[in-house]
């Protein structure tokens, strides 16, 4: 990177508060620097003294007072190769990452990476667990709201709740999980009364206005097993949708191989339900997982039989 280029990329991220990739460009900086240069050796103390090139997973979220209730820092868990994904989904994915990872080259021609995400299918077919996988692939810390705190039954609360949240954690990176969609929408749906109908067009204004606020620095993924509940308006704000697909012969063998390499030494393919067409993944992960923990207590007891 030209040097006029690093001064540009430090500026802007300074100035948008991007915290973290000012480290990421202080640190391009030391690297291009002849080495033990004072510059290089200045920058790198004042670099380890904030916390060096990789803060730990959270240290970059600031959750401020009565945030920390309504939405949680959850472990990322699974990476990318640990999920059946559709060849699609997958590239989708990467081509993702890879705007992250070029975010000075499309600011340079004024764009941004794509951050809205909509996950649909199935329960069972894999939307938490990709979200999980993206914020790995993305190393960003994982955000998911906690409806238990946010719906609440005083009018209006919930809205302006969401609103609150999302002033919260606007400008800070990470992926933000609005697991369950459909749960937030349907606050009305179920009512009849004006005042409900109220109720959940000010949820709805309210996430609209967070979809559009929230820049790239958040990724928001919706996840829903019932995009048809979904206001069209919400809806359109999605830069990309996709639908995790039941299991079919092939993912399950696919899933087969992701469990036997968790699970060194058991046969799990033999394991694997013969009917799988249509049900879901973590339908067919009970069932590998409970033949796998007969399989063990089995080598147990023939072993205390013979010993
Ligand atoms: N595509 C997948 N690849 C690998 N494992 C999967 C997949 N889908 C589901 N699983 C397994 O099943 C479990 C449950 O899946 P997950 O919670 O991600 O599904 P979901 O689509 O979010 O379901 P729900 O609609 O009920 O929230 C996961 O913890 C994972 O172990
Ligand atoms: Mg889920």
């Amino acid at each position: 990177m030209a040097r006029s280029d690093e001064v540009f990329a430090l500026a802007r991220s300074a100035l948008t508060g991007d915290r973290e990739h000012v480290r990421a460009v202080v640190g391009m900086m030391i690297a291009n620097e002849p080495e033990r240069s004072s510059l290089s050796e200045r920058l790198r103390k004042l670099l380890q003294a904030h916390g060096g090139l990789h803060p730990t997973a959270g240290d970059g979220i600031r959750l401020d007072k009565g945030l920390e209730t309504l939405v949680r820092v959850v472990d990322v868990g699974r990476d990318l190769d640990s999920v059946v994904l559709s060849t699609e989904a997958r590239q989708t994915i990467e081509a993702l990452a890879h705007e992250y990872a070029a975010v000075d080259a499309l600011a340079a021609h004024n764009l941004t990476p794509r951050n809205r995400f909509l996950l649909t299918g199935a329960p069972g077919s894999g939307k938490t667990t990709l979200a999980g996988a993206l914020a790995r692939r993305l190393q960003r810390p994982l955000l998911v709201i906690d409806y238990s705190t946010l719906i609440t039954s005083y009018l209006g609360e919930t809205g302006a709740k969401l609103t609150k949240l999302i002033d919260g954690i606007a400008g800070q990176r990470c992926v933000l999980l609005i697991d369950e969609l459909e749960t937030l929408l349907s606050e009305r749906s179920g009512r009849s009364d004006r005042t409900d109908v109220g109720e959940q067009s000010r949820i709805v204004s309210a996430l609209l206005l967070a979809l559009d606020r929230l820049d790239h620095r958040v990724v928001v993924v919706g996840a829903t097993n019932h995009p048809e509940m979904l206001d069209r308006a919400v809806r359109r704000r999605f830069d990309i949708e996709f639908e995790l697909p039941l299991a079919s012969h092939e993912s399950a063998a696919v899933l087969g191989r992701i469990l036997a390499a968790r699970h060194p030494g058991v046969p799990v393919h033999e394991m694997i339900p013969h009917n799988v067409d249509g049900r879901s993944f973590s339908d067919i992960e009970c069932v590998v997982l409970a033949r796998v923990r007969e399989w063990v207590m089995a080598g147990v007891a023939a072993r205390q039989a013979t010993g």
